[in-house]
Protein backbone atom coordinates (compact mmCIF):
# COMPACT_ATOMS: atom_id res chain seq x y z
CA UNK A 1 0.00 0.00 0.00
CA UNK A 2 1.51 3.05 -1.01
CA UNK A 3 2.08 6.24 1.99
CA UNK A 4 0.97 8.90 -0.04
CA UNK A 5 -2.94 9.20 -1.05
CA UNK A 6 -2.21 10.31 -4.87
CA UNK A 7 0.62 9.68 -7.44
CA UNK A 8 2.35 12.64 -8.40
CA UNK A 9 0.95 14.74 -11.28
CA UNK A 10 0.73 18.01 -13.32
CA UNK A 11 -0.69 20.80 -12.19
CA UNK A 12 -4.51 21.55 -12.11
CA UNK A 13 -4.29 24.68 -14.22
CA UNK A 14 -2.02 22.70 -17.06
CA UNK A 15 -4.80 20.01 -17.00
CA UNK A 16 -8.00 22.43 -17.21
CA UNK A 17 -5.91 24.36 -20.33
CA UNK A 18 -5.00 20.84 -22.07
CA UNK A 19 -8.53 18.70 -21.39
CA UNK A 20 -11.53 18.74 -22.93
CA UNK A 21 -13.01 21.61 -20.45
CA UNK A 22 -12.45 23.89 -23.24
CA UNK A 23 -14.40 21.96 -26.09
CA UNK A 24 -11.24 21.77 -27.96
CA UNK A 25 -9.66 18.16 -28.35
CA UNK A 26 -6.58 18.59 -30.28
CA UNK A 27 -4.25 19.08 -27.44
CA UNK A 28 -4.79 16.06 -25.43
CA UNK A 29 -3.12 13.51 -27.51
CA UNK A 30 -0.36 15.82 -26.69
CA UNK A 31 -0.79 16.36 -23.29
CA UNK A 32 -1.50 13.20 -21.64
CA UNK A 33 1.79 11.74 -23.75
CA UNK A 34 3.66 14.37 -21.74
CA UNK A 35 2.21 13.28 -18.10
CA UNK A 36 3.22 9.58 -19.35
CA UNK A 37 6.38 11.05 -19.99
CA UNK A 38 6.85 13.21 -16.60
CA UNK A 39 5.07 11.29 -14.11
CA UNK A 40 4.82 7.48 -15.21
CA UNK A 41 3.07 4.62 -15.08
CA UNK A 42 0.09 6.44 -13.10
CA UNK A 43 -0.76 9.91 -12.66
CA UNK A 44 -3.28 11.71 -10.82
CA UNK A 45 -3.99 15.76 -10.41
CA UNK A 46 -7.28 17.37 -9.36
CA UNK A 47 -10.35 19.27 -11.84
CA UNK A 48 -12.63 21.42 -10.47
CA UNK A 49 -15.19 17.94 -10.73
CA UNK A 50 -13.34 15.76 -9.06
CA UNK A 51 -9.82 14.01 -8.92
CA UNK A 52 -8.39 12.78 -12.68
CA UNK A 53 -6.00 9.62 -12.71
CA UNK A 54 -4.27 8.69 -15.90
CA UNK A 55 -3.00 5.64 -16.52
CA UNK A 56 -0.15 4.23 -18.88
CA UNK A 57 0.10 1.05 -17.68
CA UNK A 58 -0.97 -2.07 -19.20
CA UNK A 59 -1.65 -4.07 -16.42
CA UNK A 60 -3.72 -1.19 -14.76
CA UNK A 61 -5.87 -0.56 -17.84
CA UNK A 62 -6.22 -4.15 -18.11
CA UNK A 63 -7.47 -4.24 -14.28
CA UNK A 64 -9.38 -0.88 -15.02
CA UNK A 65 -10.77 -2.72 -18.17
CA UNK A 66 -11.53 -6.39 -17.00
CA UNK A 67 -11.91 -6.20 -13.14
CA UNK A 68 -13.64 -2.94 -12.65
CA UNK A 69 -16.73 -4.41 -14.33
CA UNK A 70 -20.05 -2.13 -13.41
CA UNK A 71 -17.80 -0.36 -10.85
CA UNK A 72 -16.37 1.78 -13.10
CA UNK A 73 -18.96 3.57 -15.64
CA UNK A 74 -18.22 5.42 -18.95
CA UNK A 75 -16.87 8.77 -18.75
CA UNK A 76 -18.24 12.11 -19.46
CA UNK A 77 -17.61 12.28 -23.16
CA UNK A 78 -19.62 9.01 -24.18
CA UNK A 79 -22.62 9.87 -21.88
CA UNK A 80 -22.81 13.32 -23.75
CA UNK A 81 -23.38 11.00 -26.20
CA UNK A 82 -26.41 10.17 -24.60
CA UNK A 83 -27.90 13.52 -26.45
CA UNK A 84 -27.91 11.61 -29.98
CA UNK A 85 -27.33 8.15 -29.66
CA UNK A 86 -30.06 7.38 -26.72
CA UNK A 87 -30.10 4.57 -24.44
CA UNK A 88 -27.67 1.95 -26.89
CA UNK A 89 -24.60 -0.32 -25.80
CA UNK A 90 -22.12 2.56 -25.96
CA UNK A 91 -23.67 5.06 -23.89
CA UNK A 92 -26.14 2.38 -21.25
CA UNK A 93 -24.92 1.72 -17.89
CA UNK A 94 -25.98 -1.35 -15.59
CA UNK A 95 -28.84 -2.95 -15.49
CA UNK A 96 -29.46 -1.88 -19.17
CA UNK A 97 -26.58 -2.74 -20.55
CA UNK A 98 -26.25 -6.16 -19.73
CA UNK A 99 -29.58 -7.04 -20.82
CA UNK A 100 -28.91 -5.20 -24.48
CA UNK A 101 -25.51 -6.78 -24.63
CA UNK A 102 -27.20 -10.41 -24.76
CA UNK A 103 -29.98 -9.50 -26.88
CA UNK A 104 -27.72 -7.67 -29.33
CA UNK A 105 -25.07 -10.24 -29.35
CA UNK A 106 -26.38 -12.96 -31.86
CA UNK A 107 -26.14 -10.18 -34.31
CA UNK A 108 -22.35 -10.36 -34.17
CA UNK A 109 -22.15 -14.28 -33.98
CA UNK A 110 -19.37 -15.99 -36.44
CA UNK A 111 -21.85 -17.14 -39.08
CA UNK A 112 -23.23 -13.59 -39.04
CA UNK A 113 -19.93 -11.88 -39.95
CA UNK A 114 -19.02 -14.16 -42.88
CA UNK A 115 -22.46 -13.60 -44.42
CA UNK A 116 -21.56 -9.43 -43.72
CA UNK A 117 -18.04 -10.26 -45.45
CA UNK A 118 -19.72 -11.01 -48.41
CA UNK A 119 -21.69 -7.02 -48.32
CA UNK A 120 -17.95 -5.81 -47.48
CA UNK A 121 -16.30 -7.32 -50.56
CA UNK A 122 -19.26 -5.79 -52.59
CA UNK A 123 -19.02 -2.60 -51.49
CA UNK A 124 -14.85 -2.24 -51.75
CA UNK A 125 -15.12 -4.15 -55.48
CA UNK A 126 -18.31 -1.10 -56.13
CA UNK A 127 -15.63 1.75 -54.87
CA UNK A 128 -12.26 0.33 -56.79
CA UNK A 129 -14.27 -0.03 -59.97
CA UNK A 130 -15.44 3.79 -59.76
CA UNK A 131 -12.02 4.55 -59.39
CA UNK A 132 -10.73 4.76 -62.86
CA UNK A 133 -7.33 5.09 -62.53
CA UNK A 134 -4.51 8.08 -63.12
CA UNK A 135 -6.77 10.35 -61.08
CA UNK A 136 -6.80 12.14 -57.66
CA UNK A 137 -9.02 10.93 -55.24
CA UNK A 138 -9.79 11.55 -51.09
CA UNK A 139 -8.88 8.54 -49.82
CA UNK A 140 -10.75 9.98 -46.23
CA UNK A 141 -13.95 10.58 -47.94
CA UNK A 142 -13.57 7.97 -50.08
CA UNK A 143 -13.20 5.25 -47.00
CA UNK A 144 -16.33 6.99 -45.03
CA UNK A 145 -18.81 6.17 -47.91
CA UNK A 146 -17.66 2.59 -48.44
CA UNK A 147 -17.64 2.13 -44.46
CA UNK A 148 -20.98 3.41 -44.40
CA UNK A 149 -22.55 1.77 -47.08
CA UNK A 150 -21.39 -1.41 -45.52
CA UNK A 151 -22.60 -0.41 -41.84
CA UNK A 152 -25.73 0.97 -43.36
CA UNK A 153 -26.20 -2.66 -45.93
CA UNK A 154 -25.21 -4.98 -43.15
CA UNK A 155 -27.54 -3.04 -40.94
CA UNK A 156 -30.54 -2.14 -43.23
CA UNK A 157 -30.39 -4.46 -45.63
CA UNK A 158 -29.29 -3.26 -49.72
CA UNK A 159 -30.47 -0.85 -51.56
CA UNK A 160 -30.37 1.87 -49.45
CA UNK A 161 -28.43 4.38 -50.65
CA UNK A 162 -30.37 7.22 -50.48
CA UNK A 163 -30.70 6.75 -47.38
CA UNK A 164 -26.92 6.16 -46.48
CA UNK A 165 -26.58 9.57 -47.95
CA UNK A 166 -28.98 11.31 -45.51
CA UNK A 167 -27.99 9.50 -42.65
CA UNK A 168 -24.23 10.53 -43.32
CA UNK A 169 -25.01 13.99 -43.46
CA UNK A 170 -27.50 14.04 -40.64
CA UNK A 171 -24.37 12.11 -38.81
CA UNK A 172 -21.87 14.57 -39.70
CA UNK A 173 -24.08 17.71 -39.01
CA UNK A 174 -25.31 16.47 -35.54
CA UNK A 175 -21.60 15.24 -34.34
CA UNK A 176 -20.16 18.74 -35.67
CA UNK A 177 -20.82 20.35 -32.20
CA UNK A 178 -19.69 17.29 -30.31
CA UNK A 179 -16.21 18.69 -29.23
CA UNK A 180 -17.80 22.03 -28.32
CA UNK A 181 -20.47 20.27 -26.80
CA UNK A 182 -17.73 18.90 -23.83
CA UNK A 183 -16.99 22.73 -22.96
CA UNK A 184 -17.45 23.24 -18.91
CA UNK A 185 -21.05 25.31 -19.45
CA UNK A 186 -22.12 23.52 -22.69
CA UNK A 187 -24.50 21.33 -21.04
CA UNK A 188 -26.43 24.13 -19.76
CA UNK A 189 -26.78 25.24 -23.94
CA UNK A 190 -29.13 22.01 -24.17
CA UNK A 191 -31.49 23.86 -22.23
CA UNK A 192 -32.08 27.05 -23.97
CA UNK A 193 -33.88 26.07 -27.05
CA UNK A 194 -33.05 29.14 -29.46
CA UNK A 195 -29.04 28.71 -28.59
CA UNK A 196 -27.62 28.13 -32.33
CA UNK A 197 -25.79 25.10 -31.51
CA UNK A 198 -28.98 23.64 -29.80
CA UNK A 199 -30.57 23.88 -32.51
CA UNK A 200 -28.50 22.73 -35.42
CA UNK A 201 -27.98 19.79 -33.05
CA UNK A 202 -31.89 19.56 -32.69
CA UNK A 203 -32.15 19.46 -36.48
CA UNK A 204 -29.83 17.13 -37.41
CA UNK A 205 -31.00 14.39 -34.72
CA UNK A 206 -34.86 14.88 -36.44
CA UNK A 207 -33.37 14.36 -39.46
CA UNK A 208 -31.26 11.22 -38.24
CA UNK A 209 -34.38 10.11 -36.84
CA UNK A 210 -36.86 10.27 -39.56
CA UNK A 211 -34.84 7.97 -41.29
CA UNK A 212 -34.06 5.37 -38.91
CA UNK A 213 -37.70 5.51 -37.97
CA UNK A 214 -38.59 5.26 -41.31
CA UNK A 215 -36.74 1.76 -41.59
CA UNK A 216 -37.73 0.74 -38.60
CA UNK A 217 -40.96 0.72 -40.01
CA UNK A 218 -40.71 -1.17 -43.27
CA UNK A 219 -39.16 -3.76 -41.51
CA UNK A 220 -41.25 -3.91 -39.18
CA UNK A 221 -44.41 -4.54 -41.73
CA UNK A 222 -42.47 -7.00 -43.35
CA UNK A 223 -41.15 -9.61 -40.68
CA UNK A 224 -38.88 -11.61 -42.98
CA UNK A 225 -35.20 -12.26 -41.72
CA UNK A 226 -33.32 -10.16 -44.01
CA UNK A 227 -30.28 -12.12 -42.10
CA UNK A 228 -29.33 -7.93 -41.21
CA UNK A 229 -28.57 -6.55 -38.00
CA UNK A 230 -32.14 -4.84 -37.73
CA UNK A 231 -33.87 -8.31 -38.22
CA UNK A 232 -32.10 -9.20 -34.90
CA UNK A 233 -32.97 -6.40 -33.01
CA UNK A 234 -36.54 -6.46 -34.26
CA UNK A 235 -36.87 -10.29 -33.77
CA UNK A 236 -34.56 -10.66 -30.37
CA UNK A 237 -37.43 -11.26 -27.23
CA UNK A 238 -36.04 -10.72 -23.59
CA UNK A 239 -36.63 -14.08 -20.93
CA UNK A 240 -40.08 -12.89 -20.57
CA UNK A 241 -41.16 -12.77 -24.52
CA UNK A 242 -41.20 -8.74 -24.65
CA UNK A 243 -39.69 -7.47 -27.57
CA UNK A 244 -37.67 -4.64 -27.66
CA UNK A 245 -38.95 -1.16 -27.34
CA UNK A 246 -38.93 0.93 -30.75
CA UNK A 247 -36.88 3.68 -29.02
CA UNK A 248 -34.54 1.28 -27.84
CA UNK A 249 -34.18 -0.35 -31.38
CA UNK A 250 -33.77 3.01 -32.78
CA UNK A 251 -30.49 3.36 -30.34
CA UNK A 252 -28.77 0.38 -30.96
CA UNK A 253 -29.43 0.25 -34.71
CA UNK A 254 -28.10 4.26 -34.91
CA UNK A 255 -24.77 3.31 -32.35
CA UNK A 256 -24.08 0.42 -34.36
CA UNK A 257 -24.55 2.40 -37.51
CA UNK A 258 -22.27 5.48 -35.72
CA UNK A 259 -19.88 3.12 -33.74
CA UNK A 260 -19.25 1.26 -37.01
CA UNK A 261 -18.82 3.08 -39.40
CA UNK A 262 -16.37 5.64 -38.68
CA UNK A 263 -13.92 4.07 -36.96
CA UNK A 264 -13.03 2.04 -39.24
CA UNK A 265 -12.84 3.96 -41.90
CA UNK A 266 -10.50 5.94 -40.12
CA UNK A 267 -8.51 2.39 -39.76
CA UNK A 268 -8.61 2.41 -43.80
CA UNK A 269 -7.36 5.60 -44.31
CA UNK A 270 -4.57 5.95 -41.81
CA UNK A 271 -3.45 2.44 -42.85
CA UNK A 272 -3.12 4.04 -46.76
CA UNK A 273 -1.48 6.92 -45.30
CA UNK A 274 0.88 4.35 -44.12
CA UNK A 275 1.30 2.57 -46.99
CA UNK A 276 1.68 5.33 -49.19
CA UNK A 277 4.87 6.38 -46.85
CA UNK A 278 6.42 2.73 -46.41
CA UNK A 279 7.24 1.10 -50.16
CA UNK A 280 8.55 -1.81 -48.52
CA UNK A 281 5.62 -2.84 -46.40
CA UNK A 282 3.49 -1.96 -49.30
CA UNK A 283 5.71 -4.50 -51.62
CA UNK A 284 4.90 -7.12 -49.08
CA UNK A 285 1.23 -6.21 -49.16
CA UNK A 286 0.92 -6.94 -52.74
CA UNK A 287 3.07 -10.20 -52.58
CA UNK A 288 0.93 -11.30 -50.27
CA UNK A 289 -2.65 -10.34 -52.38
CA UNK A 290 -0.68 -11.93 -55.24
CA UNK A 291 -0.14 -15.05 -53.72
CA UNK A 292 -3.39 -15.17 -52.14
CA UNK A 293 -5.67 -14.45 -54.44
CA UNK A 294 -4.16 -13.81 -57.78
CA UNK A 295 -6.06 -12.55 -60.41
CA UNK A 296 -9.55 -12.09 -58.50
CA UNK A 297 -11.48 -10.68 -55.65
CA UNK A 298 -11.15 -11.70 -52.24
CA UNK A 299 -14.00 -14.38 -51.08
CA UNK A 300 -15.06 -14.35 -46.97
CA UNK A 301 -13.10 -17.34 -46.72
CA UNK A 302 -9.64 -15.87 -47.96
CA UNK A 303 -9.85 -13.48 -44.79
CA UNK A 304 -7.99 -16.01 -42.35
CA UNK A 305 -5.23 -16.08 -45.41
CA UNK A 306 -4.51 -12.75 -45.56
CA UNK A 307 -2.12 -12.73 -42.14
CA UNK A 308 0.25 -9.63 -43.64
CA UNK A 309 -3.05 -7.71 -44.58
CA UNK A 310 -4.10 -8.45 -41.26
CA UNK A 311 -0.84 -7.02 -39.99
CA UNK A 312 -0.78 -3.97 -42.06
CA UNK A 313 -4.04 -3.23 -40.06
CA UNK A 314 -2.78 -4.38 -36.74
CA UNK A 315 0.29 -1.87 -36.82
CA UNK A 316 -1.76 0.90 -38.38
CA UNK A 317 -4.47 1.19 -35.65
CA UNK A 318 -1.22 0.69 -33.00
CA UNK A 319 0.16 4.11 -34.02
CA UNK A 320 -3.18 5.81 -35.20
CA UNK A 321 -5.61 3.91 -33.02
CA UNK A 322 -9.14 5.23 -34.28
CA UNK A 323 -10.61 5.01 -30.48
CA UNK A 324 -7.75 6.79 -29.05
CA UNK A 325 -8.61 7.65 -25.46
CA UNK A 326 -11.07 5.74 -23.41
CA UNK A 327 -12.36 7.08 -19.89
CA UNK A 328 -13.94 5.56 -16.77
CA UNK A 329 -15.63 7.13 -14.25
CA UNK A 330 -15.10 5.27 -10.70
CA UNK A 331 -18.73 4.78 -8.80
CA UNK A 332 -18.01 2.45 -6.53
CA UNK A 333 -14.73 2.54 -4.05
CA UNK A 334 -12.17 0.92 -6.40
CA UNK A 335 -8.73 -0.35 -5.88
CA UNK A 336 -6.49 0.19 -9.13
CA UNK A 337 -2.62 -1.16 -8.41
CA UNK A 338 -1.84 0.42 -5.15
CA UNK A 339 -4.13 2.93 -5.31
CA UNK A 340 -7.68 3.66 -3.81
CA UNK A 341 -9.89 5.65 -6.59
CA UNK A 342 -13.16 7.24 -4.59
CA UNK A 343 -16.21 7.25 -6.40
CA UNK A 344 -16.89 10.51 -8.81
CA UNK A 345 -12.89 9.86 -10.12
CA UNK A 346 -12.18 10.18 -13.51
CA UNK A 347 -9.69 7.74 -14.77
CA UNK A 348 -8.30 8.44 -18.27
CA UNK A 349 -6.02 5.75 -20.73
CA UNK A 350 -5.42 6.69 -24.17
CA UNK A 351 -4.43 4.07 -27.05
CA UNK A 352 -2.51 6.65 -28.96
CA UNK A 353 -0.29 6.66 -25.64
CA UNK A 354 0.12 3.38 -24.46
CA UNK A 355 0.62 1.81 -27.83
CA UNK A 356 3.97 3.74 -28.12
CA UNK A 357 5.39 3.27 -24.33
CA UNK A 358 8.95 2.66 -25.76
CA UNK A 359 8.69 0.05 -22.33
CA UNK A 360 6.77 -2.11 -24.09
CA UNK A 361 7.00 -1.68 -28.00
CA UNK A 362 10.58 -2.00 -30.07
CA UNK A 363 11.11 0.98 -32.31
CA UNK A 364 8.00 2.42 -30.97
CA UNK A 365 7.23 5.39 -33.35
CA UNK A 366 8.45 2.25 -36.43
CA UNK A 367 5.90 1.26 -39.19
CA UNK A 368 6.57 -2.46 -38.73
CA UNK A 369 4.03 -4.54 -39.31
CA UNK A 370 6.35 -7.71 -38.94
CA UNK A 371 6.38 -7.61 -34.88
CA UNK A 372 2.96 -8.77 -35.38
CA UNK A 373 3.90 -12.36 -36.62
CA UNK A 374 7.73 -12.42 -35.43
CA UNK A 375 7.08 -13.17 -31.84
CA UNK A 376 7.10 -9.38 -30.47
CA UNK A 377 4.11 -8.79 -30.08
CA UNK A 378 3.47 -12.47 -28.14
CA UNK A 379 5.73 -10.99 -25.23
CA UNK A 380 3.39 -8.27 -24.75
CA UNK A 381 1.29 -7.92 -21.63
CA UNK A 382 -2.55 -7.63 -21.93
CA UNK A 383 -3.30 -4.19 -22.32
CA UNK A 384 -0.46 -2.84 -23.94
CA UNK A 385 -2.85 -3.06 -27.12
CA UNK A 386 -6.25 -2.41 -27.01
CA UNK A 387 -7.90 -0.70 -29.61
CA UNK A 388 -11.27 -2.32 -29.25
CA UNK A 389 -10.90 -1.55 -25.22
CA UNK A 390 -11.72 -4.47 -22.92
CA UNK A 391 -13.69 -6.20 -20.36
CA UNK A 392 -17.18 -5.77 -20.18
CA UNK A 393 -17.62 -2.92 -22.77
CA UNK A 394 -15.18 -4.39 -25.08
CA UNK A 395 -16.37 -3.38 -28.91
CA UNK A 396 -18.91 -5.92 -29.81
CA UNK A 397 -18.03 -5.23 -33.45
CA UNK A 398 -14.01 -6.13 -33.35
CA UNK A 399 -14.75 -9.40 -35.52
CA UNK A 400 -16.68 -7.25 -37.93
CA UNK A 401 -14.09 -4.69 -37.72
CA UNK A 402 -11.14 -7.21 -38.65
CA UNK A 403 -13.21 -8.72 -41.17
CA UNK A 404 -13.92 -5.53 -43.02
CA UNK A 405 -10.88 -3.55 -42.87
CA UNK A 406 -8.96 -5.99 -44.39
CA UNK A 407 -11.22 -7.55 -46.46
CA UNK A 408 -11.77 -3.94 -47.86
CA UNK A 409 -7.84 -3.20 -47.81
CA UNK A 410 -7.43 -6.40 -49.87
CA UNK A 411 -10.23 -6.00 -52.59
CA UNK A 412 -8.46 -2.17 -53.34
CA UNK A 413 -5.38 -2.70 -52.86
CA UNK A 414 -5.34 -5.71 -55.06
CA UNK A 415 -6.84 -3.53 -58.06
CA UNK A 416 -4.68 -0.01 -57.75
CA UNK A 417 -1.96 1.57 -56.01
CA UNK A 418 -2.54 4.86 -54.07
CA UNK A 419 0.10 6.89 -54.02
CA UNK A 420 0.40 10.16 -51.56
CA UNK A 421 0.24 13.64 -53.06
CA UNK A 422 1.60 15.05 -50.11
CA UNK A 423 4.10 13.56 -48.04
CA UNK A 424 3.71 16.09 -45.60
CA UNK A 425 2.69 14.71 -42.11
CA UNK A 426 -0.87 14.60 -42.02
CA UNK A 427 -1.86 16.07 -38.89
CA UNK A 428 -3.95 14.41 -36.23
CA UNK A 429 -7.84 15.29 -35.58
CA UNK A 430 -8.72 14.08 -32.27
CA UNK A 431 -12.84 13.72 -32.26
CA UNK A 432 -14.93 10.95 -30.93
CA UNK A 433 -12.13 9.30 -33.22
CA UNK A 434 -8.69 9.99 -34.80
CA UNK A 435 -9.90 11.27 -37.57
CA UNK A 436 -7.22 13.23 -40.32
CA UNK A 437 -6.62 16.55 -39.94
CA UNK A 438 -6.87 17.51 -44.04
CA UNK A 439 -8.17 15.93 -47.00
CA UNK A 440 -5.95 12.83 -47.76
CA UNK A 441 -4.95 13.17 -51.08
CA UNK A 442 -3.76 10.71 -53.36
CA UNK A 443 -3.15 9.43 -56.72
CA UNK A 444 -5.04 5.87 -58.04
CA UNK A 445 -2.72 3.68 -60.08
CA UNK A 446 -3.89 1.04 -61.63
CA UNK A 447 -2.38 -2.15 -60.37
CA UNK A 448 -3.01 -5.04 -62.45
CA UNK A 449 -3.61 -4.59 -66.11
CA UNK A 450 -5.93 -7.78 -66.20
CA UNK A 451 -8.90 -8.03 -63.75
CA UNK A 452 -10.98 -10.52 -63.41
CA UNK A 453 -13.93 -11.20 -61.21
C1 LIG B 1 -11.63 -0.27 -36.29
C2 LIG B 1 -12.88 -0.22 -35.91
C3 LIG B 1 -13.36 -0.06 -34.49
C4 LIG B 1 -12.69 0.38 -33.39
C5 LIG B 1 -11.25 0.86 -33.27
C6 LIG B 1 -13.62 0.32 -32.27
C7 LIG B 1 -13.31 0.66 -30.97
C8 LIG B 1 -14.17 0.53 -29.91
C9 LIG B 1 -13.82 0.75 -28.52
C10 LIG B 1 -12.45 1.17 -28.01
C11 LIG B 1 -14.91 0.51 -27.78
C12 LIG B 1 -15.00 0.58 -26.25
C13 LIG B 1 -15.34 1.97 -25.78
C14 LIG B 1 -15.30 2.08 -24.28
O1 LIG B 1 -15.02 1.11 -23.59
O2 LIG B 1 -15.55 3.19 -23.77
C15 LIG B 1 -15.98 0.15 -28.68
C16 LIG B 1 -17.27 -0.13 -28.28
C17 LIG B 1 -18.28 -0.42 -29.15
N1 LIG B 1 -18.17 -0.60 -30.53
FE1 LIG B 1 -16.49 -0.48 -31.62
N2 LIG B 1 -14.82 -0.13 -32.73
C18 LIG B 1 -14.70 -0.40 -34.08
C19 LIG B 1 -15.67 -0.90 -34.91
C20 LIG B 1 -16.96 -1.19 -34.53
C21 LIG B 1 -17.96 -1.77 -35.39
C22 LIG B 1 -17.72 -2.22 -36.83
C23 LIG B 1 -19.11 -1.83 -34.67
C24 LIG B 1 -20.49 -2.34 -35.05
C25 LIG B 1 -20.82 -2.80 -36.23
C26 LIG B 1 -18.84 -1.30 -33.35
C27 LIG B 1 -19.75 -1.16 -32.32
C28 LIG B 1 -19.41 -0.88 -31.02
C29 LIG B 1 -20.39 -0.87 -29.92
C30 LIG B 1 -21.88 -1.13 -30.02
C31 LIG B 1 -19.67 -0.59 -28.75
C32 LIG B 1 -20.21 -0.53 -27.33
C33 LIG B 1 -20.08 -1.91 -26.71
C34 LIG B 1 -20.57 -2.01 -25.28
O3 LIG B 1 -20.32 -1.10 -24.48
O4 LIG B 1 -21.17 -3.04 -24.97
N3 LIG B 1 -17.52 -0.93 -33.30
N4 LIG B 1 -15.51 0.16 -29.97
Amino acid sequence: MNAARFPAGPPALTAIRNLAASGDLSRMPGFLASVARDYGPIASWRMPRGRFWFVDEPALIDQLLTAGGYDVIKGRGLRRMRRLLGHGLLTSDEPLHLKQRRLVQPAFHRERIAAYATTMIEAARAAAEALSGDEDVAVDALMNRVALRIAAATLFSADIDDAADAIGSAVTRAMAGFPASLSTFAELFDYIPWHPATRRFKHAKADLDAVIYRLIEERRRDERDRGDLLSILLSTRDEDGNPMPPELVRDEALTLLLAGHETTANALVWTWDALARNPDVEALLHAELDAVLGDRDPVPADYPRLNYTRDVVAESMRLRPPAWILGRRIVRPFQLGDWALAPGSVVLTSQIVTHRNPRFWIEPEAFRPERWSNGESAALPRGAYFPFGGGNRICIGESFAWTEAVLVLATIARRVRLRALDLSPVPLEPLVTLRPGRPVMMRVEPRRSKVTV
